[in-house]
């Protein structure tokens, strides 16, 4: 059957990360570094069994019904909990729940864009802020960035250049895909310049919680005096990702639309939400976070220790300070399409930055980034073994 297939439906091709996806999932031996997802072994899973059971055992009922919109009051309550502690005033602001944080993207894109509307990222960016834009027909307008994050100037000449600006959209904390955070300093210009332009801004946040030393920059949600920030937050890379729960918090006035726009898919599974608030009210989170932040700065050491014994001179790596991505920049000689192939080819996966580009036809960077999250030390070592072989030729040395 021929489908007449919707034009947003039709223009979508695979991202870089489901080509690889793909491949890794047909090549077991394959040393992968490319998808971002968190390791097992941080899951609190003794923990969660124990929170399901007591969940079943003493609120069962409830826990198989239909459950509100906006999520389970427990799990709510939860939430707040952990972010009054963690200094946030939520006394104008609300809170929803979502099944996984990137639904939020759709829902903040569904909310405020009609076609033809922008909404501005970081040169490099997660790409489900695309899919987000493409399907309700908004263009994604790139703003430069450095090692430092999004460059100001280029945000207010962005900005300035495109009035149909609706959002920013940034993952300012151990950025995906960077792992780069951005200093309290920038986050205050960002704002002002979206006052001085009046957009809003998507804190896009599940990350900010994996610091490796218990440095926390200050988030965007916290400097709002206006409204004009959603927070969407997610105990996917804390938790547990499969169990699919996320959250965001916004201007209580806002949240109806945010609501109204998740449509048929945005209502979350109430014994996860159930499950979790058991969790919270027994355990305590922040240590559970310092605890998870711990483990990936041992990966994270031992890959940025891999890259300066293995790479050649001209290639570096972005040191993380928390989170599970590296940014690798490598000399911009370097092909990165042809040297992709042949990094796949010799069973390496790793992701270039024209995965993450705003523009990927114009924008290609010279960068990869490394996820060290899941594989074992022995297979980082292999895989930044022979990654820096093919760099090393490619560049002649
Ligand atoms: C920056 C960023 N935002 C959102 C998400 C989506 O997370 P969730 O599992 O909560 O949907 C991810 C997942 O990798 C991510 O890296």
């Amino acid at each position: 059957m021929k489908y007449k297939l919707a034009d947003q439906v039709q223009n979508a091709h695979p991202t870089a990360i489901r080509k690889i996806f793909m491949y890794a999932c047909d090549h077991p031996e394959f040393l992968d570094l490319s998808i971002g997802e968190p390791s097992p072994e941080t899951f609190p899973l003794k923990e969660i069994a124990e929170a399901s059971r007591d969940m079943y055992e003493n609120n069962g009922n409830v826990a198989l019904a239909y459950g509100p919109y906006q999520g389970m009051d427990d799990c709510i309550e939860q939430i707040e909990k952990w972010l009054t502690e963690r200094g946030f005033d939520l006394t104008n602001e609300a809170i929803e729940m979502l099944p996984g944080s990137g639904h939020g993207m759709d829902n903040m894109a569904n909310t405020f864009c009609n076609e033809g509307d922008v909404i501005l990222t970081e040169q490099f960016a997660y790409p489900g802020i695309q899919n987000a834009a493409r399907m309700v027909g908004a263009k994604i307008v790139g703003v430069k960035m450095d090692e430092t994050g999004i460059d100001i100037d280029d945000l207010d000449k962005k900005a300035s250049e495109n009035p149909k600006t609706k959002f920013l959209y940034l993952c300012p904390s151990f950025s995906n895909p960077t792992g780069i955070t951005i200093s309290d300093e920038k986050r205050r210009a960002i704002y002002k310049i979206a006052q001085k332009y009046d957009f809003m801004i998507y804190e896009d946040d599940p990350y900010s919680r994996l610091s490796f030393d218990g440095n926390f920059a200050t988030e965007i949600k916290k400097m709002d005096t206006d409204g004009r920030v959603v927070y969407a937050a997610s105990l996917s890379k804390i938790v547990s990702s499969g169990m699919r729960i996320g959250f965001f918090v916004c201007n209580k006035d806002l949240r109806p639309f945010l609501e109204m726009s998740q449509g048929n898919a945005g209502v979350q599974s109430v014994p996860v939400m159930l499950t979790v608030a058991n969790y919270m009210k027994n355990n305590d989170i922040e240590k559970h976070c310092r605890e998870v932040g711990q483990f990936y700065k041992k990966k994270a050491e031992w890959f940025v220790s891999c890259v300066e014994k293995y790479f050649p001179e001209g290639c570096h790596v972005i040191k993380p300070q928390g989170g599970i991505f590296a940014w690798v920049k490598v000399p911009e000689s370097i092909d990165l399409d042809e040297t992709w192939d042949e990094l796949i080819k010799a069973n390496v996966g790793v992701v270039p930055s024209f995965g993450f580009s705003s523009d990927p036809d114009t924008v290609k960077g010279s960068a990869f980034r490394v996820c060290y999250s899941t594989p074992s030390e022995e297979v980082i070592e292999e895989a930044c073994q022979i990654m820096g072989g093919v760099l090393k030729e490619k560049l002649g040395n």
